[in-house]
């Protein structure tokens, strides 16, 4: 979608309400008889009109966020396609309280929201008309175009994450993944390099090898080098878990748990995507992202229940479950991160545990962290990128919940409960004290379409990554 500022007031017009305020609109009118109540992403249109004019809701004037704009913008753009409209126009107010380059943002954010592809493997594409939004400012014009490009590249981001998640296991394997990645980064200014087999048997990345032995498709590893600021050491280093397929291994699942398994490269979608969403926007800062991309499936080669394996670090670890496997390749992924590219924090990400979902559903990402400062400033930048996070307890007692006896640590123990936060603590023994946040998306990365996102990937966290890494440029 076009966006052009510039008034053109002789198109559909986009009219944003608040349910608590007249309006002089003649759709008054049908506000005070009850039949519409600008509620948030509440529509209603004069469609028999030539020009049609799109209500939008936005509920409370006190209560307004950015949320609730991108909710409307979205709104807005499905009734134009819905009333097969190529163009239209808004004049957006300014909002008391709120930034408006902001507030523009993620008004025109919604839009891009709705230009989601659901259809990449449908024979009947979806028809969406709308093609050019027209807009007029009422402040810092440009100031406000600058954050709408901003939110654009990051949105392409978004799009990227959302179409590598999409894609299925049997045409996104780790070589391809590392393939989209470098082709995808490197003409944006990442130095990207990709580990075969023979370099991670090399660089000793003994568990993330044991899960990736059951497949015939060769692992990799994908790391992406953004130097954003040449006169400054910081280093912010990404750490994503990309199981291209999770079959749960010998642990096998159930058909309906692992029918959705090509998500789990999640993470490693989004800090690609996260990559190039900081690339386009050209920011000044430095962040190395790994990715150690496999499959976890069954055969004569597969791992096993109770085997005892090695890690890069050298902690041995009893196989209590072959369907844990995140966390061992996340193992060995954050543990090269911390040692050999020594960051000043690393931000990891994972579709880790079924558990999350038990106690967040599919709304909110969990949090473990080792460093409250850090996550507490995540969550904050979360909240104004429209981005749910929540930090889970981390301490000692459950640090002792994931150590077994014959071995250093277990990947599973039965009956211990708390499995997200055993699942980050298992993790959190890689990073090697440097200050560090996990990110369990198993329960948002993908879903139904909920609000603005659509069905399939969803591309969590992929905003608030953007935005929290802009936030130490400055
Ligand atoms: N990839 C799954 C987690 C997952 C579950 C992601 C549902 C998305 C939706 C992960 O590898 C897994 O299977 N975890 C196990 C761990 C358990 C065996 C300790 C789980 O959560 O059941
Ligand atoms: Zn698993
Ligand atoms: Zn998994």
């Amino acid at each position: 979608m076009k966006f052009n500022f510039k008034e053109k007031t002789d198109l559909s017009t986009v009219v944003l309400l608040f349910e608590d305020e007249k309006t002089n609109s003649s759709i008054q009118k049908l506000i005070d008889k009850g039949t519409f109540k600008a509620s948030k992403g509440k529509v209603i249109s004069d469609s028999f009109a030539e020009k049609p004019t799109i209500y939008v809701g936005l509920g409370k004037k006190e209560k307004l966020d950015f949320e609730a704009l991108r909710l409307a913008g979205f709104t807005a753009a499905k009734e134009a396609n819905r009333l097969q409209l190529k163009e239209l126009y808004v004049d957006i107010p300014v909002f008391e309280n709120l930034c408006y380059a902001k507030s523009v943002s993620a008004f025109l954010e919604g839009f891009l929201q709705s230009e989601a592809v659901t259809d990449r493997y449908k024979s009947e594409k979806d028809k969406r008309s709308l093609e050019e939004l027209y807009i007029k400012l009422n402040k810092d014009s440009e100031e406000v175009q600058r954050a709408v490009k901003e939110m654009e590249f990051v949105m392409q981001g978004v799009a990227s994450a959302r179409t590598l998640v999409n894609e299925r296991s049997n045409t996104m394997t780790p070589s391809v993944l590392a393939d989209y990645a470098k082709k995808l980064l490197e003409p944006l200014g990442v130095e990207l390099e990709v580990f075969d087999l023979a370099k991670l048997k090399e660089i000793k990345a003994y568990a993330f090898l044991e899960v990736a032995r059951g497949s015939d498709e060769e692992p990799r590893g994908i790391i992406m080098r953004w130097k954003g600021n040449k006169n400054s050491s910081d280093l912010t280093g990404l750490v994503g878990k990309g199981l291209t397929y999770d079959s749960g291994g010998y642990c096998i699942k159930t058909p309906g748990g692992m029918s959705t398994m090509h998500t789990d490269m999640a993470g490693a979608a989004s800090v690609i995507a996260t990559m190039e969403a900081i690339a386009r926007n050209k920011l000044k800062i430095n962040v190395t992202a790994l990715v150690f991309a496999c499959e976890n499936l069954i055969s004569g080669k597969a791992y096993k229940t109770g085997d005892i394996i090695n890690s890069m670090k050298g902690t041995t670890i009893w196989v209590g479950n072959t369907d844990a496997e995140g966390r061992l390749t996340l193992a060995d992924a954050v543990y090269y991160m911390a040692s050999v590219e020594k960051p000043n924090r690393i931000l990891e990400v994972a579709t880790l545990t079924g558990a999350v979902i038990g106690a967040l559903g599919y709304i909110t990402t969990g949090v473990v962290t080792n460093d409250e400062h850090l996550a507490n400033d995540f969550v904050a930048i979360g909240k104004e990128s429209g981005e749910a996070f929540h930090i889970l307890p981390l301490n000692d007692e459950y640090r002792e919940m994931i150590k077994h006896d014959e071995a250093d640590l277990a990947n599973s123990l039965r009956d211990v409960g708390a499995g997200s936060i055993t699942a980050g603590a298992f993790v959190e023994h890689f990073v090697e004290n440097i200050p560090w946040v996990h990110l369990d998306i198993a329960g948002t990365a993908d879903g139904k379409a909920r609000g603005y996102l659509p069905s399939g990937a969803h591309g969590t966290p992929v905003k608030t990554f953007y935005y929290y890494l802009k936030s130490l440029s400055k």
